[in-house]
């Protein structure tokens, strides 16, 4: 696409105030259409005459900005009046602020060589159809806006008293054009509002808000003031065992919230930033701190903008309260790219964890428009070898690609595929995913087997040796097996696409061959896990029986990381041993998916044992309690115990198979799935000494109730079975 406009940028450095760009202009004949068209290197907030233009908030979005910079455009007809300013202000977001708090990331610091640039285009149609344009060049002015800084881990302060400063030209520069796409992801929106649920003091004498919800946004403050009082706030995602007010699992990311009053009644929210959070602290507070009151605050959670379409509830509470958490996860971590948490100096793009919760994201809401841009930006970073990065978008650029982690390449594509039915994200992908398979075969030290390169391994896996994040699943092992599943994956996906996979299958069989030669025993849970799951252990009931005794022989506790814990449960229940899955589901000790919950939790914690026993914290720099991977358990709750499986030749629930599994420990069981073809339900619950099915199915179905199968059309069903 073509721009008239010019990139520009202030005249000098503004160092951590954003500047904010501004244009006057005049109508000059009636206006049919006002078309914005917009970009920056940063973030921004634009407004018309005062109203902010569009909702998306942290625009352009976050992509491998070296390849990738989406624009956006907005009808802005209604905004325009006779006499026009168009301001526009720049944070340093993404792209020019400091990212992967624990490294020098090389990445980043290129980027932040550039200037806090603004591209600019407002198209006005008029009603004699002739138009005229507004762009971004040297006319434009640039000033020092209120913000005095703004960054992505550290938040923001606002100086609400700063006179508007008359402005110097804006400076025209080398701005990137190659590099421009539409926008392609979903737009990040205010999504919830939270009212305080408690403020009190801690025994420390703070005072402190409880929203009663982790939360990913920001809080809007609400004050009557004099000019230069100050609203000052922290963000905490827990309390310690003491009841006190808690940060150090931030790390380096400051999440400042600074707001300089001016007189009178005003309301502010952060502009360019966002924090996680359930706790806020007051620091400081017009008329003193005493005087902040809950009325004052209100916390606003955003993400990006998907359609909710799958629902869980059952006759367990503290299950119910496992579902929300996973829902708030997703909610809090689907920030315009897949994060592993909001909150610490990390909010990246971890593949793995995206990798394993997925199929989850799908379930819960639309996310095919979500993980089609990021998978985008994954297929832009991934190297001419086909490496993939850690993060996407890929701002560590490590040397080797991670087993479980890399292949979110092609695990994520085709789990999309499966929950929508469109062939377009692997025909999107299908490059990207080939790739990393070659880099895997051109890399490894052992062919048929991936050995060798720097794995996360079982990543946090409970049977790690002490001192060590990655549990005692062998990485060869992890490896290959992975290895194995995603080249089984680009079959599939070069069939549906009809292309010649025929080398892949070769591969596959090797690999295959070469594992069961080289793995005859599995000597971990996560071994047997991915052996049977995957289809790599001869005799796979064999894989799962072992599980079963190893997880009994521990005291009917999972051990398995990241790597394992989502395929848990699959495997169990697949093998016929459904109790044993429900056993680990509905457990409430450490280590399992309720503990946290009784330690009141609102999200999922990042390790089974953030808060332990004794009310300690699991450390102080490794320990996020909104980490959404262990959430992918949903999807075992919607594949397995509501039994929904979309038939894999009719992806996307053209055809279903409905093979509900229930538990005498729960009551009732009630799923529903927002298809792309209808509503799709498969409920369960205990009546008059049967279990009664009520499933809705929105197209040909399979209905499988005590073994006993059944073909149906489209339509509503009711079935008694055994309990
Ligand atoms: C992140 C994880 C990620 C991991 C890589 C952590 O710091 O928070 O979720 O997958 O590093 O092993």
């Amino acid at each position: 696409m073509e721009w008239n406009a010019s990139w520009i940028r202030p005249a000098a450095d503004l160092l951590d105030v954003c500047p904010v760009f501004s244009k006057s202009f005049a109508l000059c004949k009636p206006l049919e259409k006002a078309t914005l068209r917009i970009t920056a290197l940063g973030v921004y907030e634009a407004s018309l005459n005062g109203n902010r233009v569009g909702d998306f908030i942290l625009a352009p979005g976050w992509t491998c900005y070296d390849q990738r910079l989406q624009y956006q455009e907005y009808d802005v007809t209604e905004l325009i009046t006779d006499t026009n300013t168009l301001m526009v202000t720049v944070g340093k977001g993404w792209y020019r602020g400091r990212l992967a708090g624990w490294t020098d990331s090389k990445v980043q610091s290129n980027l932040q060589k550039n200037p806090a640039g603004l591209l600019a285009e407002l198209t006005l149609l008029y009603s004699d159809g002739s138009t005229e344009q507004v762009v971004t060049d040297s006319s434009w002015t640039t000033a020092k806006s209120p913000i005095l800084l703004s960054e992505i881990y550290d938040g923001e302060i606002y100086d609400a008293t700063v006179v508007p400063e008359e402005g110097t030209s804006a400076v025209v520069f080398d701005g990137p054009y190659h590099t421009l796409i539409p926008q392609q992801g979903e737009e990040v929106h205010e999504q919830d509002h939270l009212f305080p649920e408690q403020i009190f003091y801690t025994p420390k004498g703070e005072l402190v808000i409880d929203f009663g919800q982790e939360v990913t946004g920001y809080v809007e403050t609400t004050v009557s003031a004099s000019a230069g009082e100050e609203v000052s706030l922290s963000f905490a995602e827990v309390l310690d065992k003491d009841g006190n007010f808690y940060t150090e699992n931030y790390r380096s990311a400051r999440a400042i919230y600074r707001y300089i009053c001016r007189d009178g009644l005003q309301t502010y929210k952060p502009h360019l930033t966002f924090y996680g959070f359930r706790y806020i602290r007051i620091n400081a507070f017009p008329g003193g701190v005493d005087h902040a009151k809950p009325e004052n605050f209100i916390a606003i959670a955003v993400h990006s903008d998907m359609r909710r379409t799958g629902r869980i509830s059952c006759s367990d509470p503290m299950l119910n309260r496992l579902f929300d958490n996973i829902l708030w996860g997703q909610k809090g971590n689907f920030l315009d790219v897949p994060t592993d948490c909001p909150q610490r100096d990390e909010r990246l793009g971890w593949t793995g964890d995206a990798q394993v919760f997925c199929r989850t994201a799908c379930f819960q809401y639309d996310a095919e428009r979500f993980f089609t841009k990021w998978l985008a930006d994954l297929a832009a970073c991934q190297t001419p070898e086909g490496r993939v990065g850690h993060v996407i978008p890929d701002v560590l650029e490590a040397p080797n690609g991670s087993a479980a982690w890399g292949d979110a390449a092609v695990i994520c594509p085709w789990e999309v595929y499966l929950a929508y039915g469109n062939p377009q994200i692997l025909k999107n992908q299908f490059k990207s995913m080939t790739g990393w398979i070659d880099y895997i075969t051109s890399t490894t030290t052992t062919p048929n087997l991936w050995t060798g390169g720097e794995h996360y391994g079982d990543w946090l896996g409970l049977d790690a040796p002490s001192g060590s994040y990655k549990g005692s699943s062998r990485e060869d092992f992890i490896a290959s097996a992975f290895y194995a599943y995603s080249t089984e994956l680009v079959i599939k996906a070069g069939k549906v696409l009809g292309e010649d996979v025929s080398a892949y299958e070769t591969l596959y069989q090797n690999i295959l061959t070469t594992f069961r030669e080289t793995y005859p025993e599995y000597t971990t849970q996560t071994e047997c896990v991915l052996a049977a799951h995957f289809g790599l252990a001869p005799d796979p009931q064999a894989a799962a029986d072992q599980l079963a005794d190893r997880i009994r022989q521990c005291g009917i506790r999972l051990e398995t990381g990241f790597v394992g814990t989502p395929y848990l449960l699959h495997v169990l229940s697949t093998y016929g041993h459904t109790e044993l899955a429900y056993s680990l589901l509905l457990r409430k000790e450490y280590p399992s998916w309720l503990y946290p919950v009784t330690k009141g939790a609102t999200t999922i914690w990042e390790h089974w044992d953030g808060i332990m026993e004794n009310g300690d914290f699991w450390s102080s720099d490794m320990n996020s309690f909104n980490h959404y991977a262990y959430g992918s358990v949903a999807d075992w709750v919607f594949g397995e115990a509501a039994g929904i499986h979309t038939v894999e030749e009719f992806p996307g629930y053209e055809r279903v198979r409905i093979e509900p599994k229930p538990d005498s420990r729960l009551d009732c069981l009630n799923v529903e799935l927002q298809t792309r073809r209808g509503m799709l339900r498969s409920c369960w619950k205990k009546e008059n000494g049967f279990w009664k099915y009520e499933i809705v199915t929105p197209s040909p179905a399979v209905i499988v109730i005590d073994g006993q199968e059944r073909t149906v059309e489209k339509g509503s069903y009711l079935f008694f079975g055994k309990l």
